[in-house]
């Protein structure tokens, strides 16, 4: 991995990733992309709508990159408001994206997620193999994308490497629209309000991770020795198994007044109870050595001493 080409680079992870690679890689050496751009954002990116398949493949020829990192998608309750849109975008982008890594031979990251799983998945220590029939397009997409990713590994011998993330929590940039967002705004709310109102009911447990860990993750996963990878697409990570009233609790030892109220969202509830509650992340740790560093105490000092809210 020494050249690589970010896809979403926009978007919560990508805005963060595509710093922390060129931290580690070189500024050069790690081109963004996306269908817009802060105009703040500097370094080396490229306008790249992924449904155009020869716009992913000609941005990757130019810059000459051994590696695709492919984030751009529709989050779990956008593609629910918008289903079709999600299946051209998250598949279609995906294949695109595949076939530009299976003709220039690069390495392939792209994330799946909590949301493959599905209600009748076991929703406790959630396994590496288990069944998966989610509920959810969003799902749908992450069930069918790893099968894809699989395929042009074993068919084309393409490098490819997914995980499966919980809920990300990040300062940078704000959620694009997904079950767990409400685990980001509770934050920006503490410190602007002291109040939030969770679109999640009390006591619905979901896996969650900061970022920090989310972006070493991927660093990790593609460092990795391929002789040591079975699993490949994709591999369980887990953090931290939380329910809203957690996060108050941990919240309160910074801001003791901080209040918790509840005004639940059918359609974001549905979709959080289908999900596990926790994933058994010990494939990925015995074949590429996943360690996350921040549990919710860590995790929240970090987050309420570096949040700005304005
Ligand atoms: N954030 C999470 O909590 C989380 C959890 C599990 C999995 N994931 C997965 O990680 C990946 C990235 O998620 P994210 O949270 O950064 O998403 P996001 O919604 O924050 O960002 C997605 C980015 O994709 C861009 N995009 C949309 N359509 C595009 C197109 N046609 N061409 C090019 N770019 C386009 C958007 O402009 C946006 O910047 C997705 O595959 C998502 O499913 C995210």
């Amino acid at each position: 991995m020494k050249k690589i080409l970010v896809t979403g680079a926009m978007g919560q992870i990508g805005s963060e990733l595509v710093r922390k690679l060129r931290e580690t890689y070189g500024t050069s050496n790690v081109i963004g992309s996306d269908l817009w751009k802060k105009e703040e954002v500097e370094g080396p990116f490229e306008i790249v709508d992924v449904t155009d398949g020869k716009a992913i493949y000609e941005t990757a020829k130019k810059h000459q990159v051994d590696t695709i990192m492919h984030l751009a998608a529709l989050l779990s309750a956008k593609a629910e408001s918008a289903p079709q849109l999600a299946w051209n975008l998250n598949m279609g982008g995906l294949m695109n994206a595949l076939e530009t890594a299976r003709e220039l031979d690069l390495q392939f990251f792209t994330p799946s997620s909590i949301g493959a799983f599905g209600p009748t998945t076991p929703k406790k220590k959630t396994p590496q193999e288990t069944i998966m029939r989610p509920t959810t397009m969003y799902g749908v997409n992450k069930v069918a994308g790893e099968l894809l990713c699989d395929y042009y590994y074993s068919r084309y011998g393409v490098d490819t490497r997914g995980v499966r993330y919980p809920g990300l929590i990040s300062y940078l940039t704000p959620p694009g629209g997904g079950t767990t967002d409400y685990a980001v705004e509770i934050f920006y709310e503490a410190v602007r309000a002291k109040q939030y109102t969770s679109y999640i009911a009390e006591g619905t447990y979901m896996d969650m991770m900061y970022m920090p860990d989310a972006l070493n993750a991927i660093i990790k996963l593609m460092e990795a020795d391929p002789g040591r990878l079975v699993h490949r697409n994709a591999y369980n990570i887990s953090a931290i198994s939380v329910a809203p009233e957690d996060f108050a609790r941990a919240i309160r030892k910074h801001i003791p007044a901080f209040e918790l109220n509840y005004d639940v969202d059918p359609v974001r509830q549905q979709i959080a109870e289908s999900w596990p509650d926790n994933l058994d992340s010990s494939v990925a740790e015995a074949e590429w050595g996943f360690e996350a560093a921040y549990d919710i105490d860590r995790m929240t000092a970090d987050m309420l001493g570096k949040l700005r809210v304005e």
